[in-house]
């Protein structure tokens, strides 16, 4: 294979990480992602033979690493519904080069699975929690899954070893009461919390600006309970603005897609689970690596093509999502691309 050091895209942003996406399908419908009048019993998900299949993504993850992909999370939908998702990762915690790899998962199916994806080699989870309040957040998944399934799976988690972070996207009108018990609960159990303002993915989560909290408004009313500093950011680029609460160790964080863009450092490239590379969560088209991996193109020719993509990436929507031209964009969903 042709080695290459660091590739860089048009704002000369390196490509350094790596979202993988190993289905479409998800076991909740929380109404800001995945509404049921949407994604009912008759939306059409990937056909198994369309998903990239584990020797796809591991051939794939392997011509990224050598191009300089030092971290890998696995999204979906709802990543733990990818029958034996723990022998990916055992192929791709194998990879030489590889620093990091984590999940980012509804943590519904974390409480059976933790034990497994640990001994595979994973090493961190993000769990996605909008509300501790058990009516409240049945409502949000609309799947009649409470609270305490998803904190029994964090629990699980964390004895096996694995590093826990949790993530509520805060709508407004939605869980604003539940910002402060949230804080509360998670600094008591020493587990970082992020809040995530809430984003205009997709085209079907009826998003307007109306509805986001930004992290100014958070941040006011978390000070009311807490005492925060901030933290140094551990590494260029990083998603979360993250403070301690004074005295301890806890951490929160915000991550500020609208009110604080960060596209200026955004090293990350996405595949989605038919194949289908993106270079921004906000794109509306992808290049097709399936119909690569399934021709008889080499490694180097595909490395090429990845090579081409990044170099020529533009990509930094969250700068522009007030200019008028960002207005009625395409976009793909978010239960497709993981986020
Ligand atoms: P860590 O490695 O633990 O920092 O993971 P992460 O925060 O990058 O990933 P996670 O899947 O937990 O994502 C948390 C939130 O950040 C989700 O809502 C993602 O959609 C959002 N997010 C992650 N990367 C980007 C990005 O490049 N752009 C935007 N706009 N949002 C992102
Ligand atoms: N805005 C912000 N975050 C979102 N997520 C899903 N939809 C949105 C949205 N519109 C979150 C999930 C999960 C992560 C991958 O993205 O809750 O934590
Ligand atoms: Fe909810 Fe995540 Fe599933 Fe979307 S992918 S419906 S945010 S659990
Ligand atoms: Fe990266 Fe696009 Fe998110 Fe900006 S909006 S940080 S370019 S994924």
């Amino acid at each position: 294979m042709i080695r290459v050091t660091a590739i860089t895209d048009k704002f000369g942003r390196p490509m350094k990480d790596l979202r993988i996406s190993v289905i479409d399908r998800c076991n909740f419908r929380c109404t800001y992602c995945m509404p049921k009048e949407i994604f009912g019993r008759d939306f059409t998900f990937m056909p198994r033979e369309q998903l990239l299949s584990f020797e796809e993504i591991e051939r794939l993850a392997k011509i990224f690493i050598d191009l300089g992909v030092k971290k890998i999370r696995l999204t979906g939908g709802e990543p733990l519904l990818r029958r034996d998702l723990p022998v990916l990762i055992e192929k791709l915690t194998a990879i030489s080069g590889l620093e990091d790899i984590g999940l980012t998962t509804n943590g519904s199916l974390l409480g059976h699975m933790a034990e497994k994806l640990k001994n595979a080699g994973l090493k961190r989870v993000n769990v996605s929690l909008d509300a501790l309040d058990t009516d409240l957040f049945k409502s949000i998944n609309d799947s009649g899954v409470g609270p305490e399934r998803v904190l029994q799976g964090i629990q699980k988690a964390k004895e096996a070893g694995l590093e826990v972070k949790v993530n509520m996207v805060v709508k407004k009108g939605m869980n604003d009461s539940e910002i402060v018990p949230m804080a509360k609960y998670f600094k008591e159990q020493g587990i970082s919390l992020r809040y995530i303002e809430f984003m205009d993915v997709g085209r079907s989560n009826g998003w307007d600006f109306s509805k986001v909290i930004t992290k100014k408004a958070m941040y006011e009313e978390l000070s009311k309970h807490f005492e925060l500093e901030p933290v140094e950011p551990a590494y260029i680029g990083e998603v979360a603005k993250r403070y301690h609460y004074k005295g301890t160790d806890a951490e929160v964080g915000f991550i500020t897609s609208v009110s604080e863009s960060f596209c200026s450092t955004c090293t990350r490239a996405r595949i989605a689970a038919d194949g289908k590379m993106y270079t921004c969560l906000f794109a509306a088209n992808g290049f097709d690596f399936r119909e690569l991996l399934r021709s008889d193109k080499s490694n180097n020719e595909i490395k090429g093509e990845i090579i081409n993509i990044w170099n020529n990436r533009t990509d930094r929507y969250s700068d522009e999502r007030t200019e008028e031209s960002a207005k009625n964009k395409q976009k793909i969903e978010m239960s497709y691309i993981g986020g």
